[in-house]
């Protein structure tokens, strides 16, 4: 089969996403298909066939990865050849991978715009997409239908955080509503920790949340096709899972099956499909939860274009199983095709 994998974009998940992107198209052509990565945000417009394109990426060797720190691009000049014929290369495949994470990618846009095209691409549809990626969207949803997600405010600017602070417990958790890979999120111990995180958060999101803190454990589901997989429990090294966390090797443990009670194991893949469900979420996706104290399940977020990377949840939950990374690919592309 003609694959793209659509990867890099314009969102602060751009590398995140090459690597990702670069992980599924090794994965479909040791598969047997013929898949080229295309960058959605770079550009030269010399590519018109399938073919051609196939045959440059064979010459290409770049190797993509990410810093442990957010911002520090890896890419130079070489590391891609596409750009603004997208949209005309896409439509030459059987069908287009999504690699992208974050904004333009993870939030609908991308996915509207091959159904209005007529484009066949892998994983949720834009409704899906929109809804899991506005986090206060889906808190409203959740909350509405029963699904325990920590009590949050949301504001829209500096002036509003002022008006909030009778209200605000301490400590708590800060987030662009529309964010991933833990870009942006800040854990506040103090009300000036609190208000420098929304000062930051507001530069990349025009919604921040500020959350409930829930002290406990940090598990992730996620599921394939009808099939919930077994969760996973995150357990860094050191601090939070965040960016550094999430992508430096080695710096979280990640156990699937986690090691708690049949009970609370059903409790999180119950909620995965409930979540999966009331989001119309299809084909894959991971669902993230906190756990507290007393064993209450709180869900935090729904993404549909989980992270493929080398240090990614889903393929290790995948892997728990017995499905390989490559056969996770091919099952999510046959899915979306059905
Ligand atoms: N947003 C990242 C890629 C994830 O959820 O895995
Ligand atoms: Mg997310």
């Amino acid at each position: 089969m003609k694959i793209v994998v659509l990867g890099g974009g314009y969102s602060t998940e751009r590398e995140v996403s090459l690597v990702t992107s670069q992980g599924i198209c090794r994965a479909l052509n040791a598969n047997g298909h013929q898949a080229v990565l295309i960058d959605m945000a770079l550009g030269l417009d010399t590519f018109s066939s399938f073919a051609s394109v196939y045959d440059a990426q064979k010459e290409m060797t770049t190797t993509y990865t990410i810093e442990a720190s957010v911002g520090e691009s890896v890419l130079d000049e070489q590391s891609s050849v596409f750009g603004p014929h997208v949209l005309k290369i896409c439509q030459l495949a059987d069908i287009v991978f999504i690699g992208l994470h974050g904004e333009t990618g993870e939030d609908g846009k991308v996915q509207a715009t091959f159904d209005t095209l007529g484009i066949r691409y892998t994983g949720s549809g834009f409704l899906a997409s929109a809804l899991a990626m506005d986090k206060h969207l889906s808190k409203i949803l959740m909350a509405h239908h029963g699904i325990r997600t920590p009590a949050y405010h949301t504001i829209q600017s500096v002036s509003q955080f002022d008006d909030l602070l009778p209200h605000l417990a301490l400590p708590c958790v800060v987030k662009p509503a529309s964010g991933g890979s833990s870009i942006g999120v800040v854990i506040a111990q103090t009300v000036e920790e609190c208000r420098q995180g929304v000062e930051a958060a507001l530069f990349l999101d025009s919604t921040v949340i500020i959350e409930e803190f829930v002290d406990g454990r940090e598990f992730s589901c996620g599921f394939l096709g009808d099939q919930i997989l077994p969760a996973v429990e995150i357990i860094p090294k050191q601090g939070f899972y965040d960016y550094r966390n999430k992508y430096q090797p080695g710096a979280t443990e990640e156990v699937s099956p986690p090691d708690i009670s049949d009970e609370l194991h059903h409790t999180i893949q119950d909620m995965t499909r409930q979540v999966k469900e009331l989001l119309h979420l299809e084909v894959y996706g991971r669902v993230d939860f906190l756990v507290d104290q007393d064993e209450r399940v709180y869900c935090i977020e729904a993404n549909t274009l989980p992270g493929m990377t080398p240090t990614s949840l889903l393929p290790v939950e995948a892997q728990a199983v017995g499905i390989s990374y490559n056969d996770l690919c091919e099952k999510i592309m046959q899915e979306s095709l059905k």
